[in-house]
């Protein structure tokens, strides 16, 4: 008999908690998750809050981006220490995981090299598909404009369902959905088709860097468990109001997901 259980270890699945996800990580028991589906922080915040280019707001000197992307942590480390602690985390990822780690990431420019994310985790990679984003935010680059990202299986499959392969391994995936008031936010597409290929139904799923809680809505749609972390108590709050609201049946993917509280319209 199958026992579906909905706590793991002191947690209760189907939220989000705040913390720092490495911490908050050391309570999960080795092999207590099926997958890891993620995006982790890129390290590409500006470090300097004047205004700019794209990021710029017309004449107000704010710098839109830092506006909305710094909150409790700054994503601008030294890239050795960013690099290292990416390393950490998903080696403890990998702990937990029965099977794939999933890491959504993307080629940056650091003194005029690319730093490609498979350099970056020292890890056997299963699966690799680029996400073609449909256009780029760099157009004045002096190379082919970056309109993609990665997104890397490391380690093996304890399932795969077949049935998926044909879905290739380059995704046209418009960055216009999933929830738009998170600066980063994935659109529901990109975890869900990992999600599905490499967890089994009922399985569990961990985002350690849960943001907007993207793959926690991709799960409740798709009658996956899910566990997430997330620093930044704002997207703690929304994520786990769009994951209550999918569970309570509305297609959170159809809904704006920066209204004030998305479960005001079901209660
Ligand atoms: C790229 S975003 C994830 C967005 C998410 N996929 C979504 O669709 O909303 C990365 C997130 O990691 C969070 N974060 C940064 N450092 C963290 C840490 N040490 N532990 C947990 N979360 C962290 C940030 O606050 C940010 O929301």
């Amino acid at each position: 008999m199958n026992v579906v259980v909905d706590k793991l270890g002191p947690y209760d699945l189907g939220r989000i908690y705040q913390g720092d996800c490495l911490e908050l990580m050391k309570a999960i028991p080795a092999g207590g998750v099926d997958i890891v589906m993620t995006s982790p922080p890129y390290n590409t915040l500006p470090k300097s809050a004047t205004a700019s280019g794209l990021h710029a707001e017309r004449k107000s000197g704010k710098n839109l981006w830092m506006d909305k992307a710094a909150g409790s942590y700054f994503d601008s480390l030294p890239e050795d220490e960013y690099q290292r602690w990416m390393v950490e985390v998903f080696t403890d990822a990998r702990r937990v995981a029965k099977g794939i780690v999933w890491i959504n990431h993307k080629v940056r420019y650091r003194d005029g090299e690319a730093v490609h994310p498979a350099r970056i985790f020292p890890f056997p990679i299963w699966c690799e598909v680029i996400w073609d984003r449909g256009g780029s935010m760099a157009l004045n680059c002096r190379k082919f404009s970056p309109s993609h990202e990665c997104i890397l299986g490391f380690g093996r499959p304890h399932f795969w369902d077949n049935s998926v392969n044909m879905l290739m391994s380059v995704w046209r995936i418009n960055h216009d959905r999933g929830a738009d008031s998170h600066p980063c936010a994935y659109p529901l597409e990109i975890p869900r088709r990992p999600i599905l290929a490499s967890c089994p139904p009922g399985g569990i799923v961990l985002d350690p860097f849960a943001g907007s809680g993207t793959t926690g809505v991709a799960c409740a749609k798709m009658g996956r468990r899910f566990l997430g972390f997330e620093l930044d108590q704002k997207w703690v709050d929304l994520g786990n109001d769009r994951i209550k609201a999918q569970e309570k049946g509305m297609d959170v993917d159809e809904l704006r997901a920066g209204q004030t509280s998305l479960l005001e319209l079901i209660e």
